[in-house]
């Protein structure tokens, strides 16, 4: 029972198109359920994404003294510690999430309190030591395993600032860096060479926080030793654009059909699937809804599918995509051409190896794929023929991109391991099946 639950099958074809809302930003829910979490007064969240990933983020939170509810309509409540975080009584368990344990590391440093942060066996896998080097450079001590992965203990309190210049394109390490930087005395300065989803930026400015971003460099002024006083406010959380790219994704690949996602977030840091989707070859429009004194651009998207080709996505570009490149090596099956990803190493360590787990997934459906250190080139048009059924290794991204393949298949296919998908896109398999696709 416990297997057949973890398995769907999807058949071929059926996608109809039509009008999609995704339910709310994954990054920008657990940023609110934070600076909510720490604020003074009950803030009110509306559109907060309830999965898995998200609603660890705020129990973690509800562990350092912080209330929240959720009413029937969905608008979240979360009544914020007002400053001072307690000392959670035993390990806080995040799951399977890393902008979670990042995000949550950040802001423990900041307190002179002990908290362990552990998750699930995906999450103990992924690289923690990007995060103990600047905390510790601030002053905090962080335990990791010999591995550097969680478990992971944080003693804080008593920050120091810091210039930091990120070794790697991460907004989790970039976040985490200007949360703890908001309690350490003097200013911190992050210095990121490649720009990265700036929602933490945004939501802080939104709150009155002392941050200025010039160039690459973002830098915070910190108010020893309580923190910053951010007051309770409303919030709106726009529909999650990495959620509306599947089914972006599956129209631009089906010639004559339409699809318009309403209300999903636009920030640029986040949508180059766009133009990706428009280099291969599909019609696309944006429509822009939000007001300009919204901290986040939202609005709809209409994709119009066409004969794809194949494109190259490297560069610069990597993490204004980096969730959708499992959609892309999709899409490079049903392209004409070549369809090259590089300058994508991140990939190995995200929920899983994603460059070898859709290498692997993408042949046993009869792909052409050679896979590179940093990437992948996949030639099509492959015939998507399932030989094998294909496995999610517990990755959500894994197992909703294959999903999409499998409306392209000659035969039903089976994807093994879609627990996960709960944990940032629930309603996924409900909004498949809406939208005209057979799901077992
Ligand atoms: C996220 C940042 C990205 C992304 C992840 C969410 C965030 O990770 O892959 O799904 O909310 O900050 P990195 O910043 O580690 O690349």
């Amino acid at each position: 029972m416990a297997i057949q639950s973890q398995t769907k099958i999807v058949h071929p074809g059926g996608f109809t198109g039509g009008v999609v809302r995704v339910p709310g930003d994954k990054s920008i829910s657990h940023r609110t359920a934070l600076l909510a979490g720490i604020s003074s007064g009950t803030s009110e969240i509306r559109g907060f994404l309830q999965a898995e990933d998200c609603l660890n983020t705020l129990k973690a939170m509800e562990s350092f003294g912080a209330r929240s509810w959720i009413d029937d309509e969905g608008v979240l409540s979360v009544q914020g510690t007002g400053g001072k975080m307690i000392e959670p009584a035993g390990p806080l368990d995040v799951g399977n999430s890393g902008t979670g344990m990042r995000l949550l590391a950040g802001l423990c440093a900041g307190s002179p309190i002990q908290v362990t942060l552990t998750g699930d066996e995906s999450l103990q896998s992924r690289p923690m030591g990007r995060i103990r080097e600047p905390l510790e450079l601030m002053g905090a001590k962080v335990d990791l395993t010999p591995q550097g992965t969680a478990p992971m203990t944080i003693r804080g309190g008593k920050l120091q600032g810091i210039e930091y210049r990120l070794p790697t394109a991460s907004a989790q390490v970039k976040s985490c860096c200007i949360l703890a930087g908001l309690y350490a005395a003097g200013r911190t300065v992050v210095h990121e060479p490649v720009p990265t989803r700036d929602h933490t930026e945004r939501m802080l400015r939104a709150v009155g926080a002392k941050i200025r971003v010039e160039g690459p460099f973002i830098s915070v002024e910190g108010s020893p030793p309580k923190g910053p006083k951010f007051m309770a406010r409303p919030y709106v959380v726009p529909g999650d654009f990495s959620s509306a790219a599947y089914w972006l994704a599956a129209a631009a690949a089906t010639p004559g059909i339409e699809l318009v996602a309403e209300g999903v977030g636009l920030n640029l840091r986040r949508t180059a699937l766009l133009d990706v989707l428009r280099r291969m070859g599909a019609d696309v429009e944006v429509e822009r809804t939000s007001s300009p004194t919204d901290p986040e651009v939202y609005g709809n998207v209409a994709v119009r599918g066409g004969p794809l080709r194949g494109t190259e996505v490297g560069g610069t570009e990597i993490p204004n995509l980096i969730d959708e490149l499992p959609l892309v090596a999709v899409l490079g099956m049903l392209a004409k051409g070549q369809t090259v990803i590089r300058d994508a190493a991140e990939l190995r360590v995200k929920e899983s190896d994603r460059i070898a787990v859709m290498a692997e997934n993408l042949r046993a459906l009869g792909g052409t794929v050679d896979e590179q250190p940093d990437g992948m080139v996949v030639t099509g048009p492959c015939r998507v023929h399932p030989e094998r059924s294909v496995r999610s290794y517990g990755d959500h991204r894994i197992a909703m991109s294959m999903s999409i393949l499998a409306l392209f298949a000659d035969e039903p296919v089976c994807i093994g391991g879609v627990a996960c998908v709960d944990t940032s896109y629930p309603e996924f398999w409900d909004q498949l099946s809406n939208l005209g696709v057979n799901v077992e």
